[in-house]
C-alpha cells in the first residue's frame, strides 16, 4: 500500500486529555476539566431533551437535508435556506470545504497559533499550506502579512475568529482593511465556533452581516449550546458554495439526534444566557485575580473574547512543571506546545468552584 508523503507526516490532533485518563493515572476522585473549551454547564437542556425523544427513531436514516434545522437556523439568523449548509460540526464542514473547492496545485494559507483542527484538515491534502506568523506582541492575527501572501495560487484563506488559541479578535475595521484587498476568486474560511461569546462586543466583525460571495462562516453547536459530543455545526454562505458543500458532506451527516438536538438548542434562550453569564463572571474572577500577581509572579494574561483566556508563562520549562503539578491535583488545563506556543497555557472558563480551583493552585505552583 503506498501511502502518501503528506499523510505518513500528518500529525494527528491531539485533543485536551480526557478526565477518565488522568483520574486513572494519579488516582484521584476529583477532576476539574478546564482544557477543551467546552461548556462547563453541561448540553443545553432543551437539546438533551429533544435527542432523547427521538432516539426511537434511531433505527431510521436521518434527513440528507437537514431541512427542519436548515430552517430554523434560516429563520434565527434572517438568511436563505439554500445560504446554509451543516456538517459533522464545524470541522466536518470544514473538511467539506477543502474536499469541494480544492484543485491540484492550488494555496492555503492561515496564521500559525491558530485551531490545530484545520492545520491536520490542511495538512491531510496535496496542496501548499502556508502558515504566516501572529503579531507577537498581541498575540493576533497579522492580516496585513497574510494579504502579503496571496498569489494566483491562493484558493483558501482560514481565519478564526475569537481566535483559538489566544482568545484575540481582529476587529472590524481590520477586517474591513483586510477582505478589501482579498481577491474575490480566494474563498476565505471564517471560523467563528465562539461567535456567541464575543457578538455583543460592538468591535467584533460578525461576518455573516457583510453577505461576501467568497466568505463562508462557520459556526458550531459544540460550544455554547454545549453538544460537542453530538458532532453538529453550521455554515453560511453563497447559495452556490453551500449547494456545493451539501453535495459533497457524507449523505447522511449529521445524524438524527444531532439534527433535533440542534433544533432544540438555538431555541434555549436561557441556557444560552447563562452560559454567556458564567462565562463572563469567570472571566472577570480570573482577570481580577491574575492581575493582582502577573506583574510580580511575571506572567501575562492575554486579553479574551471566548470561554477561555491564555496564559504566557514565559518559558516552556514553566509551563511543563506548571501543568505536571496541576494535573496531581487533578486540574486539567491546556498547555500550547501543539499550537506553536510552548510558553503558554489555555484554560477554560469554568464552573466557579473549578476557576477557583484552578486560582488557588496557580497561586501555590507559580
Ligand atoms: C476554532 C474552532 N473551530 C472549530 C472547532 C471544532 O468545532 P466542532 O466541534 O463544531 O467541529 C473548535 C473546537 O475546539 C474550535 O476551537
Amino acid at each position: 500500500m503506498i501511502i502518501p508523503e503528506f499523510i505518513k507526516n500528518l500529525k494527528p490532533y491531539v485533543p485536551g486529555r480526557p478526565i477518565e485518563e488522568i483520574q486513572k493515572e494519579y488516582g484521584l476522585k476529583t477532576i476539574h476539566k478546564i482544557a477543551s473549551n467546552e461548556n462547563p454547564l453541561g448540553p443545553s437542556p432543551k437539546a438533551v431533551e429533544a435527542m432523547l425523544s427521538v432516539a426511537s427513531g434511531l433505527n431510521r436514516y436521518p434527513d440528507i437535508g437537514a431541512l427542519e434545522l436548515r430552517g430554523k437556523i434560516a429563520e434565527k439568523f434572517n438568511v436563505k435556506i439554500e445560504n446554509i449548509a451543516v456538517g459533522n460540526g464545524s470541522e466536518g464542514i470544514m473538511a467539506n470545504i477543502l474536499r469541494s473547492f480544492l484543485c491540484e496545485g492550488d494555496e492555503m494559507i492561515t496564521s500559525k497559533a491558530t485551531f490545530i483542527g484545520f492545520q491536520v484538515l490542511a495538512r491531510g491534502r496535496a496542496n501548499k499550506f502556508i502558515e504566516v506568523p501572529m503579531n507577537h506582541e498581541d498575540y493576533k492575527f497579522d492580516l496585513n502579512a497574510i494579504l502579503k501572501h496571496i498569489n494566483q495560487k491562493t484558493k483558501v484563506i482560514y481565519l478564526c475568529n475569537p481566535n483559538n488559541p489566544t482568545g484575540t479578535i481582529f476587529t472590524k475595521s481590520e477586517f474591513d482593511d483586510f477582505i478589501k484587498n482579498v481577491p474575490e476568486n480566494v474563498l476565505v474560511i471564517m471560523d467563528e465556533a465562539y461567535f456567541e461569546y464575543a457578538e455583543d462586543k460592538t468591535e467584533y466583525p460578525d461576518s455573516l452581516q457583510y453577505r461576501l460571495d467568497n466568505v463562508i462562516t462557520l459556526r458550531t453547536f459544540s460550544k455554547i449550546y454545549g453538544i460537542a459530543g453530538a458532532r453538529i455545526g453550521y455554515g453560511f454562505g453563497h447559495k452556490e458554495l453551500m449547494e456545493t458543500i451539501m453535495k459533497v458532506k457524507l449523505p447522511f451527516e449529521p445524524g438524527n439526534m444531532a439534527q433535533a438536538g440542534a433544533v432544540a438548542a438555538l431555541d434555549d434562550v436561557e441556557f444560552i444566557d447563562k452560559s454567556k453569564k458564567l462565562n463572563k463572571d469567570g472571566y472577570e474572577y480570573f482577570l481580577a485575580e491574575l492581575g493582582k500577581i502577573s506583574g510580580e509572579k511575571n506572567f501575562k494574561v492575554i486579553p479574551s473574547y471566548a470561554n477561555f483566556l491564555m496564559l504566557d508563562l514565559g518559558n516552556p520549562e514553566r509551563v511543563n512543571k506548571i501543568n505536571e503539578s496541576f494535573l496531581k491535583e487533578g486540574v486539567i488545563i491546556r498547555p500550547l506546545i501543539a499550537f506553536g506556543l510552548p510558553h503558554c497555557i489555555r484554560i477554560t472558563m469554568g464552573l466557579n468552584e473549578e476557576n477557583e480551583a484552578f486560582i488557588n493552585s496557580f497561586k501555590k505552583f507559580i
